[in-house]
């Protein structure tokens, strides 16, 4: 039996190679993937002269298996060029999602991969990682740099981004993308922090259609990805988001977020999740209602009034990975599990391991995760100075058994979650 690359078998094999950009494979990490291909399609021919096909699948399920291990994004050799792991995966698509989307919510300083992967852990489906200052990342800051990478379990992945000037959005979009490859990209148009509005990022750029026009339209010629926004309700009034809505539609973005609050507001009074909703009604891409879903009962209650697609987590996730799971069981009429202080410490105790691998071994940044995994929990007060004294993940062992030791480890605890804003 003869093998014959037909026109079509070649135009199946090219489209198998294409790059996410449409382009040809341009750079070294193709020409292996190339070279597997060739010798892929020779023993094809070899196999079925001397008619073996295990000997043809085995070969073709290696080399699947080592074109995959080849491309994929590392952490210490980060991927540039062809993407072929990305071209094989399913694209992330915001409206194809299970609805409700129920996801984390982007915080500084607090969702970076050490905390994501714990989220993901307890059922988060997608989540939002910290926001990246877009002019750092193009100013060369390696700390910007580093801040973007992920591991692969934390996908679905959205990064945030912040900046004000279009082509910083896209270079940092394109920069971020190279190097990691996330499954989307989000602008933050309602951050109300003054050194973020003063240089008119954050909430400003709702002050401004034309530029927040920019800015979207800048990022998304410079990527595949779906790009969301995350707004607030406006800059001073609560009803400026129901024009500001359209115009991040006609944009392009694929998804909006809505926190229930002006930027004047701050983090004071509650959520207007009714306002968001009467926003999502003025577009048809999807929209997540944000703000105050601090508990598992909440977040039956903000789709309900919202009538929104989904749910972005915040506080209610800190020291408290377990609220996805928990929203699930409550969305399908079950009761849902509290963990008991073992199980709490457990969980402590991973996500300050995964906290230290990150951080050079060190804890002193972990104490403010602490503060949250402890507030509200039964005599952690007595406990709080060893807490915050921790450096090492022996320490706060140390610190953990002890608490336990004293407190048992059976009982299930709710934390009391103080509406207090952090940011
Ligand atoms: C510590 C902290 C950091 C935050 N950082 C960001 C951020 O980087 N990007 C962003 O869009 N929102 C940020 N936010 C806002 C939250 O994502 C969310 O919109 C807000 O807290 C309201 O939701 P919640 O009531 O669920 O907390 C931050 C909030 C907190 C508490």
């Amino acid at each position: 039996m003869v093998l014959c690359v037909t026109p079509g078998k070649r135009e199946a094999m090219n489209s198998i190679m294409k790059c996410d950009s449409d382009k040809p494979p341009s750079d070294a990490s193709a020409r292996p993937m190339m070279r597997s291909m060739t010798n892929a399609v020779f023993l094809t021919f070899i196999a079925s002269v001397r008619g073996s096909p295990r000997v043809f699948f085995s070969y073709m399920g290696r080399m699947v298996r080592r074109t995959l291990n080849r491309s994929s994004v590392s952490v210490d050799r980060p991927l540039t060029g062809c993407r072929f792991r990305a071209t094989l995966r399913a694209m992330f698509d915001w409206s194809a999602l299970k609805k409700p989307i129920i996801a984390l919510s982007p915080m500084a300083d607090m969702t970076d991969s050490a905390f994501c992967r714990v989220a993901k852990k307890f059922a988060a489906p997608v989540v939002f990682r910290e926001m990246i200052s877009a002019e750092g990342l193009v100013h060369g800051s390696e700390k910007s740099f580093a801040m973007g990478r992920f591991e692969q379990e934390e996908r679905p992945i959205v990064q945030q981004l912040f900046g004000a000037d279009p082509k910083s959005m896209g270079d940092a979009v394109r920069m971020i993308d190279e190097a990691y490859s996330p499954d989307g990209f989000d602008v933050n148009m309602g951050c109300p922090v003054y050194k973020i509005v003063s240089n008119f990022n954050g909430a400003a750029l709702m002050r401004d259609a034309k530029l927040a026009t920019a800015v979207i339209e800048s990022m998304r010629a410079a990527t595949t990805k779906p790009v969301s926004v995350k707004l607030r309700l406006g800059w001073q009034e609560p009803t400026e988001v129901l024009e500001f809505i359209k115009v991040v539609e006609a944009a392009g973005a694929a998804l909006v977020t809505i926190h229930g609050r002006t930027k004047a507001q701050g983090y004071s009074g509650v959520a207007d999740w009714d306002m968001v909703g009467r926003a999502k009604r003025n577009v048809s891409i999807p929209v997540l209602c944000n703000g105050d879903v601090h508990a598992p009962e909440t977040a039956a209650k903000a789709l309900e009034v919202s009538g929104c697609d989904g749910l972005l987590i915040a506080r209610g996730a800190l020291g408290n990975p377990w609220i996805f799971s928990q929203i699930d069981a409550v969305l399908q009429g079950l009761p849902y599990r509290t963990p008991t202080l073992a199980e709490r410490a457990a969980v402590v105790r991973e996500h300050a391991v995964l906290h230290a691998e990150l951080y050079r071994g060190d804890l002193v940044s972990f104490r403010k995760h602490l503060t949250w995994y402890f507030k509200g929990i039964p005599g952690a007060k007595a406990y709080r100075d060893a807490f915050m004294r921790v450096s090492t993940v022996a320490e706060l062992e140390a610190a953990l058994d002890r608490y336990l030791t004293e407190h048992g480890d059976a009982r299930a605890v709710t934390p009391v979650l103080e509406t207090a804003v952090a940011a």
